[in-house]
């Protein structure tokens, strides 16, 4: 290399472009997806993959690596005990304890993850004090909450993907249903990332015309072949996926570059991601639950209180209640 400098002369006057330097915590499927999609979407020249485990860690980041030639020639290293993530601008944490045996609930696996959470959180924040963290170890909204509070972070750089994956279902089911593209359909899940979250079907349109106003209880029609309704098509959608592979990782993973592509494009798109929404719909408590949120490079910038009716009130704050449950039986 040192001869090949002599030929290779660096412009003194030359000062590369910040790119955003992004960290995965995890590089179990999970995570292994999401840097993949950052990746081939080439939102990141430099990705750092942390794990315990190191050699599996290295063995994507060289994997990575080997398709270089296709990805604009990031930067993908392997980290094992957090130093390599210095000064990162986004942080993903996907590492947590699976949902296993009979029960697959999110909730189930809080306490182990939490304790993972403690054991490389304030690490993370010391080495990169001005990183944004986006959650998606689940239960991600308890683990949101819980980040926050690990690692002190203010609720605009600390928060889930949470919902944006289950408005992403809502729409592509609507579209599929309706036979249109996907594109056609805006539409939210808020609340809870999980079996208490809520379809907004007051607001849901389709080419701009509102659902409601031309199919009446249009989410009650079931399927002719599997009869079942659509809203529990949506609502089991993930778990669904979960019991036929075992887990979910592509759509996690496609939702989570949505969000950074958001950031590095400095956007201010809508997404429905979960933070602290204390105050909003008359919530007196910390919880943190999925709404619209306007997302900027520095984080979120705004929460859109989206107008519900009230049976989709009552259902939002009955999830906020789980969540807050959930939430104090944190053993910290
Ligand atoms: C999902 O719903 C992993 O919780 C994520 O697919």
């Amino acid at each position: 290399a040192s001869s090949f400098n002599k030929v290779m002369k660096p412009l003194d006057c030359f000062k590369p472009k910040p790119s955003f330097k992004i960290t995965v915590v995890g590089s179990g499927q999970v995570g292994a997806a999401v840097a993949a999609f950052l990746l081939v979407r080439k939102l990141t020249k430099h990705l750092v993959i942390l794990d315990v485990k190191y050699d599996l860690a290295t063995a994507e980041a060289l994997d990575f690596s080997h398709g270089s030639a296709f990805l604009g020639n990031p930067i993908v290293e392997a980290c094992g005990d957090g130093n390599r993530t210095k000064n990162s601008d986004v942080i993903i944490i996907t590492a947590g304890a699976r949902p296993s045996g009979k029960t697959r609930s999110r909730l189930d696996v809080m306490h182990k993850t939490v304790v993972i959470l403690k054991s490389v959180v304030p690490k993370l924040v010391e080495l990169s004090p001005k990183a944004i963290f986006i959650i998606i170890c689940n239960p991600a909204d308890v683990m949101t909450f819980a980040v926050q509070r690990i690692g002190n972070l203010e609720k605009h750089r600390c928060f889930t993907t949470g919902c944006h994956l289950d408005t992403a279902r809502f729409r592509y089911l609507i579209a599929k249903r309706l036979r249109v593209p996907t594109s056609a359909v805006n539409a939210y899940i808020i609340g809870e990332h999980g079996s208490s979250a809520v379809p907004v079907r007051s607001s849901v349109t389709v080419g701009g015309i509102r659902l409601s106003d031309v199919v009446k209880d249009w989410a009650r029609t079931r399927t002719r072949r599997s009869g079942s309704d659509l809203m529990d098509g949506i609502l089991n959608a993930g778990v669904h996926v979960s019991k036929a592979k075992g887990y979910t990782n592509w759509a996690v993973g496609l939702t989570a570059s949505d969000v950074v592509k958001c950031m590095v494009e400095n956007t201010g798109q809508v997404c429905c991601v979960g933070t602290d929404v204390k105050g909003l719909y008359g919530l007196k408590d910390s919880v943190v639950l999925s709404v619209p949120c306007r997302v900027t490079a520095s984080g979120i910038s705004h929460i859109l209180e989206l107008p519900l009716n009230e049976d989709e009130r009552k259902k939002l704050l009955k999830s906020a209640d789980t969540l807050l449950e959930a939430q104090c039986s944190l053993k910290w």
